[in-house]
């Protein structure tokens, strides 16, 4: 082993005993080719592990990484509907049990399903200001923004809006936008019930990661931006923490509100939460608090709550689960103690519309992300966390320990 050490000369002189190194702090400037040849010799023995690591074949299936589009045409995540009509009548009937296979499509169908329970059960006409927690990068501001009234016509729109006199039968992921006449294709579209007005007059999108925030921001840009078209916009901030929301935010919630009552006096305000409140540190109740009474907002949400006869053990495992996911273990509460936590916001505890679609929820996360690991896997895609996602809403899905409950809190009447 060598060392190289300066002479009286500054020339560097072999130490043949002591280990190959350059001794810090003292290379002259001639000495930098050794120095480059360290590199080389770096950067070769890294191309060697590269190489040894790729095996005899470079190339496999892993170059998929390099075709797939990006950025992505929809960035849902949330735990799906899953449940949904086919398109394949079976025996003439058409099969109510049939499951979507697709993410974005059962992402929107959650949000079908909320929607469905809160705005939509309502008659159409009246102004609604929208105020979206935990919307994540957009999909779903895009997805509202492009609701539209069919005026006041009691004609149904499908399934989802049956009735309502909305336009809210959109079920492939980009198809939100097809509901938009701007965006519609020419030869698309029903010219029976020509769209009149969008559905959300007002929205206002939170989420916590700055990431997502900018994302959803430039979609709403690129696909919402007409002057003519309602306000939207996207903050990064804490939703589980009204009093700390400032400036723009704070500046565009006062007036939503202050609009809303006095020139719409008869316009309904919305808080969505789609799948977040959860969540929400140390708890829901400020957000909610301030949707009753600052905002006087309906709510409508798809949450998480724990069943009432969950093990002492079933809560050991989920507290787990919050750990590593870094949700407060104390949201997890039984269905009872969520009423309670409503009726302290200040709602009336008689207008508490809830239903359990647990049913239509876990398994079908749980198998999507199954085939999801296989499918992916050729491919060289980890799936990494969701791996350990699937576990969990396996374990929900079997043991009902955690349900998925669609939530209504109506202030409309
Ligand atoms: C399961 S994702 C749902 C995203 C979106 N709603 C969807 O359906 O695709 C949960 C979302 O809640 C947001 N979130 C979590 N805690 C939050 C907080 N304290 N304030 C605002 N957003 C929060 C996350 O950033 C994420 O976008």
């Amino acid at each position: 082993m060598k060392t190289f050490r300066l002479g009286s000369t500054g020339q560097p002189h072999r130490d043949f005993d002591s280990p190959s190194r350059l001794v810090l702090g003292q290379i002259p400037y001639k000495n930098q080719p050794t120095k480059r040849k360290k590199r080389s010799q770096e950067m070769l023995g890294f191309l060697k592990r590269l190489f040894n690591k790729l095996g005899p074949g470079v190339y496999g299936l892993d170059h998929a990484v390099l075709n797939v589009p990006l950025p992505p045409s929809a960035m849902w995540m949330n735990m799906g509907y899953w449940e949904g009509l086919s398109d394949e009548p079976f025996n003439g009937l058409t099969v109510a049990t049939q499951h979507t296979s697709d993410f974005p499509e059962a992402c929107q169908a959650l949000l079908n399903q909320v929607l469905t329970m809160g705005l939509l059960a309502h008659p159409p006409g009246q102004p609604v200001q929208l105020v979206d927690v935990g919307c994540g990068c957009g999909d779903q501001s895009l997805y509202l923004m492009g609701l539209r009234q069919r005026g006041h016509s009691s004609s149904a729109a499908g399934k989802e809006g049956r009735g309502s006199g909305f336009d809210s039968t959109p079920q492939k992921p980009d198809s939100a936008l097809l509901s938009d006449p701007e965006l519609r294709p020419r030869h698309g579209g029903d010219s029976r019930h020509p769209p009149s007005r969008p559905l959300i007059d007002s929205y206002i999108g939170i989420t916590l990661e700055p990431a997502q925030a900018a994302l959803a921001r430039h979609r709403l840009q690129d696909k919402h931006s007409n002057p003519e078209k309602p306000p939207a916009e996207v903050f990064c901030a804490d939703a589980s923490n009204p009093d700390s929301w400032t400036g723009d935010l704070q500046h565009s919630i006062t007036t939503m509100t202050s609009t809303a009552q006095t020139d719409h006096p008869s316009s309904s305000t919305w808080l969505l939460a789609l799948d977040c409140m959860y969540h929400f540190r140390p708890s829901r109740l400020p957000l909610l608090s301030y949707a009753h009474s600052t905002l006087h907002a309906s709510l409508m949400a798809f949450d998480l709550v724990v069943a009432d006869n969950a093990s002492w053990f079933d809560r050991l495992l989920l507290c787990l689960v919050c750990w590593v996911t870094g949700a407060p273990f104390t949201n997890f509460v039984s269905g009872q103690e969520y009423r309670r936590l409503l009726v302290a916001a200040g709602y009336d505890p008689a207008q508490i519309q809830i239903r359990d679609i647990s049913r239509h929820v876990f398994a079908g996360m749980a198998a999507f992300l199954d085939r999801r690991v296989v499918e992916a896997k050729p491919f060289g895609m980890k799936m990494g966390k969701f791996g350990a996602s699937r576990m969990v809403f396996d374990w929900w899905a079997r043991s009902g320990v955690v349900r998925g409950w669609l939530l209504l809190q109506d202030e409309t009447e």
